[in-house]
């Protein structure tokens, strides 16, 4: 099962009574779980001390080659310089002050309208959660509807009208499933939840609610089980389905934007939302996320004088995620880094098919881009039911051995590996060498 908090057999940690063995027992003694975020919570003691490039430590002075990427916003590699150096150069101009509006702020919105065709109007805030909740708000506004529609094992945030269907076990596949108690049930009851690659399922549900669907959201590629990519014909299906219901379709590329390009997954897919929600890589660590898309809708926002769509956030726009955001963005705009990501992708994936394929282990490794995973299954990988077909027990083995090599993927079953920029293709080299060593041993 691809459970969302799971209790983990711990991974050996060399010294019982080190430093980070107590500064865990400190944050539990403070914070519930001792994590900030539930899904950092690994099931065993894990404190980071340091990051640079394509590295963090530990607490206890450990290295581990990094292919978590923090979920996703580190895509230039750990306090890249160029970043690093324009928050500090922001830093000793200005902090928030919560009038108006500064240049920074203009430039990136600037930015991510030259760089996203469906932008025509930008809008900033903090979190991807803050932005797909505005998107349906204003999905809300514009359609005069109630409900949303999402695609089992996509995730869009952390709150009720999103929070249900990522990992589900097998038993709850079309039922609500939710991933909070505490949710509002009549909230969740206006979220219909569809298989992803299926527009058969989309006709199905809008059939059997009429007129009472505002948006529709999707992660154009499937990323928070693995990496799902879209089949030809689904996003288009989508937006053809959109059009003729007269729903917004929300393309929600907060992995996938800035990452898989600097137009998002839509300028590869040749397919255009009606808004856009990004975050993660835009600002390469900072917290910095948009909502973008049509100027008729996005005027609708109270930002502009008598505005009906409530927008706001004390951070937004805050100036050191401006800074980080521009450098961000300046960093990929000559291609070279995409080129290097790509790259590397492509050898970690075919390196890793071979290992498998040598050792007998029926495996499909999936991916796209600076994204890879492993699925251990035969057949095909298109939908969530063809994921639970996964063997969770080979996967986590093979995660918890790489972590004790001291090479770092979130040890959780299904979960995307990332590449960043300040990898080599010697990280790469070094990743399948560990990866072949731990395959050898076998993973039963
Ligand atoms: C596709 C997607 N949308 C939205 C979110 C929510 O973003 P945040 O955690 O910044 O609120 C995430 C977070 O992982 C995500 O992967």
């Amino acid at each position: 099962m691809l459970g969302v908090v799971q209790e983990l057999t711990p991974v050996k940690t060399p010294q019982t009574s080190s430093r980070m063995q107590s500064l865990a027992e400190r944050a539990q003694a403070v914070s519930p779980g001792g994590v900030e975020t539930a899904f950092r919570n690994l099931g065993f003691p894990f404190v980071v001390s340091k990051a640079e490039g394509a590295r963090f430590w530990d607490a206890d002075g450990k290295a581990y080659l990094d292919f978590h990427a923090a979920f996703g916003p580190i895509l230039l590699g750990h306090r890249h310089p160029a970043v690093e150096k324009a928050v500090q150069q922001a830093m000793q101009s200005t902090d928030p002050i919560g009038a108006g509006i500064s240049e920074m702020e203009i430039l990136a919105a600037e930015k991510v309208r030259q760089h996203v065709s469906s932008a025509e109007r930008v809008l900033l805030c903090n979190s991807g959660s803050e932005a797909t909740y505005n998107a349906i708000r204003l999905a809300r506004r514009v359609t005069g509807r109630p409900d949303i529609l999402k695609f089992q094992g996509c995730y869009h945030g952390w709150y009720d009208a999103v929070a249900l269907n990522v990992s589900s076990p097998a038993g709850k596949l079309g039922q609500k499933d939710s991933l909070t108690r505490g949710a509002l049930e009549e909230t969740q009851a206006h979220t219909h939840v569809c298989r992803f690659n299926d527009l058969a399922d989309v006709e199905r549900v809008l059939q059997a609610h009429p007129g009472r669907v505002a948006a529709l959201l999707v992660e154009p590629v499937a990323h928070n089980v693995g990496c799902l990519m879209p089949q030809p014909g689904f996003l288009e299906g989508l937006r053809r389905l959109c059009d003729r219901e007269g729903i917004v379709l929300v393309f929600d590329e907060v992995i996938t934007g800035f990452r898989h390009a600097l137009g998002g997954y839509q300028s590869i897919a040749g397919v255009l939302p009606d808004l856009t929600c990004l975050a993660k890589a835009m600002a390469n660590g900072y917290p910095c996320a948009a909502l973008a898309g049509k100027a008729a809708w996005m005027d609708h926002f109270s930002t502009r004088p008598g505005g009906d769509v409530l927008f706001a956030g004390t951070y937004n726009g805050h100036p050191h995620a401006m800074a980080a955001c521009l450098a961000t963005i300046g960093a990929l705009e000559s291609g070279e880094v995409h080129r290097h990501l790509f790259k590397l992708g492509d050898r970690m994936r075919a390196g890793l098919r071979a290992i498998f394929q040598e050792a007998g282990i029926p495996a499909q490794v999936a991916g796209f881009g600076s994204i890879f995973v492993p699925y251990f299954l035969e057949g095909e990988v298109r939908n969530y039911d063809d994921v639970l077909r996964h063997d969770s027990a080979a996967d986590l083995k093979w995660r918890k051995a790489l972590i004790e090599d001291g090479i770092f993927v979130l040890p959780k079953e299904g979960k995307r590996c990332v590449l960043n920029a300040s990898h080599s293709v010697d990280d790469v080299d070094r990743f399948l060498e560990t990866a072949r060593s731990i395959v050898k041993k076998g993973l039963a």
